[in-house]
């Protein structure tokens, strides 16, 4: 079986908190050599009458238990992982290397402006070379996330609008776009206005005029993805922007995906007027579930004055300062600064490859898209047939209806050959979508394993249904029950004899 995983030895794990021994300790102290203080008359009525109930563990249980259950999880740096939509591309170590100098690492957020130049500088300089590759006049890196990035973007459209005396609250948004888009534009009080794409996938000029002609004065702006979740380039990108800055409003560009155009398409060059990156899919910060991710917010120099505060600044003489002296800012979505380790790591990539490393990656993670296209096409059918970029979106509902194996089915089984799943069903435009992103950073030869997972794979869909549908059969955990998992989590540990 090519690229099969191999069922290793993967050992069960229960929470630190049922490993704990009262008195047992991962740190010894020296005795103490001051007076011992009474702590309740230290503490008055902030003393707790319980100890916290903290697990209490020596240091090996500490680090197998944190060992043990890291294996239980696919990650970037021990497999393929085409996620589409994600970029989940190669961490490079030198980042690591730059966040961990003692003078970074250890430097608290609350130290004073003029003992923090160097770290006030990297920020300076990330947000001046964020905003040169995308064309914009400054950026911010306040957002700890892509999503916040755009609920930040849309703030400070609103902001803008405001300070105009208008008041426009419909933000037009294509129907393939990422769901985080209408749910930034709710969150912001704005009514989220989708409208269909093509036939080829992209936005058509017609389809957009028709949707603000009917919307009137009440245009607050566009918010567009490119290239968008299909992979595809937004070519009439101009003239959809030239027609919402007609009618007065903003466009708001989800800049996720540019890791398909570095050094090769800047979104303020087209007239975009503010979007967010993802440091994490572009710039190799590492994803974290959930966070700490960082989704700075690049902008023209009109929508300047609105940008979260305080803002890393250079002074005339050179040196670095907070500047909190912003009256029309839209106040902090953040605290502190960002997370500041994702800064470095990002700076740290940025000036390891420089101009020219910067559009080769883009080269290189088209290139892959395309080879696993011209591979996979006559497995799988695209769901638009169009030449994408930096990933591709295949329908399989011709083999379930063939073979009643599903998309999900395909997605499990491919664990068992060693590789994350794709993205599936998304995005919704495609019936059965998988959607393949390998980024640029994998070699032909994990490309070449992976397509011939997937060709036996549906192989066994004809002569072995079964099999397929009964995916995964080498992990720990076998198939998990996923919509009892998202509507009813057991987030909150409580010790057994409690229950
Ligand atoms: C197109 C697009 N927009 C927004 C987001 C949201 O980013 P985040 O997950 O960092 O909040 C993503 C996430 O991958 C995305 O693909």
């Amino acid at each position: 079986m090519p690229g099969t995983a191999s069922s290793g030895l993967q050992f069960d794990e229960p929470p630190l908190f049922e490993r704990s021994v009262p008195g047992r300790s991962a740190v010894s102290l020296d005795p103490l050599d001051v007076p011992d203080r009474d702590p309740g008359a230290l503490l008055g009525s902030l003393l707790r009458e319980q100890a916290a109930g903290f697990p209490e563990v020596s240091e090996p249980e500490v680090v197998r238990h944190f060992v043990r259950i890291s294996q239980w999880n696919f990650a970037i740096d021990t497999q393929f992982y085409p996620l589409g939509s994600c970029t989940m591309k190669h961490n490079p170590k030198v980042n690591e290397w730059a966040a961990r100098l003692p003078g970074f690492a250890g430097i608290h957020p609350l130290t004073p402006a003029h003992l923090a130049q160097g770290a006030l500088e990297v920020m300076v300089r990330l947000s001046e070379l964020l905003a040169e590759i995308v064309g914009m006049d400054g950026c911010n890196l306040q957002p700890a996330a892509g999503a916040q990035g755009e609920l930040t973007g849309l703030m400070m459209m609103r902001a803008y609008h405001q300070s105009q005396g208008r008041s426009p609250h419909k933000i037009f948004i294509p129907e393939s776009a990422h769901g985080t888009n209408p749910a930034s534009c709710a969150l912001n009080g704005f009514a989220a206005v989708p409208f269909p794409a093509g036939p080829r996938g992209i936005v058509e000029p017609e389809t957009l005029k028709k949707a603000l002609d009917e919307a009137g004065d009440d245009v607050a702006g566009l918010m567009i993805t490119n290239p968008n979740t299909l992979g595809l380039y937004e070519a009439a990108l101009p003239e959809l922007i030239r027609m919402v800055h007609e009618r007065g409003g903003l466009v708001y560009g989800d800049g996720a995906n540019m890791n398909a155009v570095l050094g090769k398409a800047r979104p303020g060059d087209i007239g975009v007027d503010v979007m967010q990156f993802n440091l994490h899919k572009t710039f190799t910060t590492p994803h974290g579930g959930g966070g700490p991710g960082s989704g700075p917010v690049a902008f023209k120099a009109k929508l300047a004055p609105f940008q979260p505060g305080p803002v890393p600044s250079r002074a005339a003489d050179g040196s670095y300062f907070f500047d909190s002296d912003r009256p029309q800012s839209v106040g902090q979505v953040r605290s502190f600064y960002g997370n500041f380790g994702m800064m470095v790591r990002a700076y740290t990539y940025i000036r390891e490859l420089g101009a020219e490393g910067l559009r080769n990656v883009s080269e290189k993670a088209v290139l892959n898209a395309a080879y696993l296209t011209a591979r996979l096409r006559d497995l799988f059918p695209l769901g638009i047939d169009t030449p994408s970029l930096h990933e591709s979106v295949f329908s399989d509902k011709a083999l379930e209806q063939k073979t009643g194996v599903k998309t999900l089915d395909v997605a499990k089984r491919l664990i068992d050959y060693g590789f994350h799943p794709p993205t599936v069903y998304f995005p919704l435009v495609v019936r059965g979508a998988l959607m393949i992103e390998p980024t640029e950073t994998e070699s032909r030869e994990t490309l070449d394993q992976f397509v011939e997972a997937l060709e036996s794979i549906v192989q066994e869909a004809e002569t072995e249904p079964e099999l397929v549908k009964a995916a995964p059969h080498l992990t720990r955990i076998r198939r998990l029950d996923e919509a009892r998992a998202a509507r009813k989590p057991r987030l909150r540990w409580t010790p057994t004899a409690a229950e």
